[in-house]
């Protein structure tokens, strides 16, 4: 998708290095970082500086390329997986790129295995970014019945970052927007703020206004309000997790917007790649949810009068925070899912009949 009119990808192999889009400067700079070790791979899931259940894994994907520039050492090597599935726990996509990796690098002699990691990191990358596109093909059909009905401006209401910056290219719950708004479908998207760190306001609301697309950043509170007042024509969201039952583990809140759809009878469509299907876990409550740290609640970032960067203290200095960062939104109240496969209802069957 488009920054300042260019088309980039989000995560990319130059020179030897691997080079993301610093997304914690963004929206107010726009910065390309070198990753030349995995341990800056390991810091840039840590920190989110790449964020976003794809985007996540591509990385790791890529560590592990820089890991054997580093050291061509299987025990190296292995030791770097393991940092890199460490380094965000919720994101299922995150272990599903590693495991691949290293499946495929099992067995593979030291002379071959650098040009091996790299097709595969690429493969990786190129399989989202077609998983997304076919999202957006499958997610289009559902704004255009919306369309074809009211005749008029269709609203979205999104959580979080679940759009290009998320994944390689063209994102998930954006990409049946990209897709509407390409084929003249009048669209306009309510981003959620996203607190605390604000990648519906920061992320979201930027990449649309990249691409010329209607937007309003809203609270995360006010899609309740949105709804009952039949502003709100259906929600996408992005997903972590989705387990084979169809529960969706999304970023916090999601769940609060699942229900406000579910009492206003509005569509919450959850769009996703198959790497965020998780086959084993069963049971929700197993699924390890992320809690960062509460400064990221207590402080927040912006720029000065000079466009610096300033990080500042909103909150009584004595009061203590907490930051968990992912919910679990039960399939029960999941209109469907949106797939690179197609749409299917959130459950066992749905999910075996398009998958397995
Ligand atoms: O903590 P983040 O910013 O990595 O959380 C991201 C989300 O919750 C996204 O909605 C999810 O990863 C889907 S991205 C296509």
């Amino acid at each position: 998708m488009r920054i300042e009119g260019k088309e980039y990808r989000t995560i990319w192999f130059e020179n030897n290095v691997v080079k993301i889009i610093d997304q914690t400067k963004l929206p107010h700079h726009f910065i390309i970082k070198e990753l030349k070790t995995v341990n800056d791979a390991v810091n840039a899931i840590k920190v989110m500086e790449v964020r976003g259940a794809p985007l996540i894994g591509a990385t790791a994907a890529y560590g592990l390329v820089l890991a054997i520039i580093e050291k061509n050492d299987k025990s190296f090597l292995e030791k770097s997986a393991n940092h890199l599935i460490a380094s965000r726990p919720t994101a299922i996509n995150l272990k599903w790129a590693v495991d691949r990796m290293m499946n495929k690098l099992s067995g593979i002699n030291s002379n071959q295995i650098l040009n091996v990691a790299l097709n595969k990191a690429k493969e990786i990358c190129d399989e989202d970014e077609k998983f997304c596109e076919n999202i957006g093909v499958n997610g289009l059909k559902l704004i255009e019945n919306i369309y074809n009905k009211k005749k008029d401006r269709v609203n979205i209401l999104t959580h979080c970052n679940a759009g290009w910056l998320a994944t390689i290219n063209w994102g998930t719950a954006t990409s049946p927007i990209y897709y509407a708004h390409k084929k003249g479908i009048p669209v306009h998207v309510w981003v959620d703020e996203t607190r605390p760190r604000n990648q519906g306001a920061n992320l979201t609301s930027y990449e649309l206004n990249e691409e010329e697309i209607s937007n309003t950043i809203i609270a995360d509170n006010t899609g309740g309000i949105l709804m009952q007042r039949g502003e709100v024509d259906m929600c996408i969201v992005g997903t972590d997790r989705t387990l084979s039952n169809g529960d969706v583990c999304n970023k916090i809140g999601t769940y609060l917007k699942a229900l406000a759809a579910h009492d206003n009878n509005v569509p919450f469509y959850v769009a996703l790649p198959s790497s965020t299907i998780d086959w084993d876990i069963k049971d929700a409550k197993d699924i390890p949810i992320e809690e960062r740290n509460s400064e990221e609640l207590s402080h927040v970032e912006g720029v000065d009068e000079n466009n610096e960067i300033k990080k500042v203290l909103i909150y009584p200095t004595k009061s203590k925070a907490m930051n968990l960062a992912f919910d679990v939104t039960p399939a029960k109240y999941v209109t469907g899912l949106i797939t690179e496969r197609g749409i299917t209802e959130a459950s066992f069957d749905g999910l075996k009949k398009l998958f397995k």
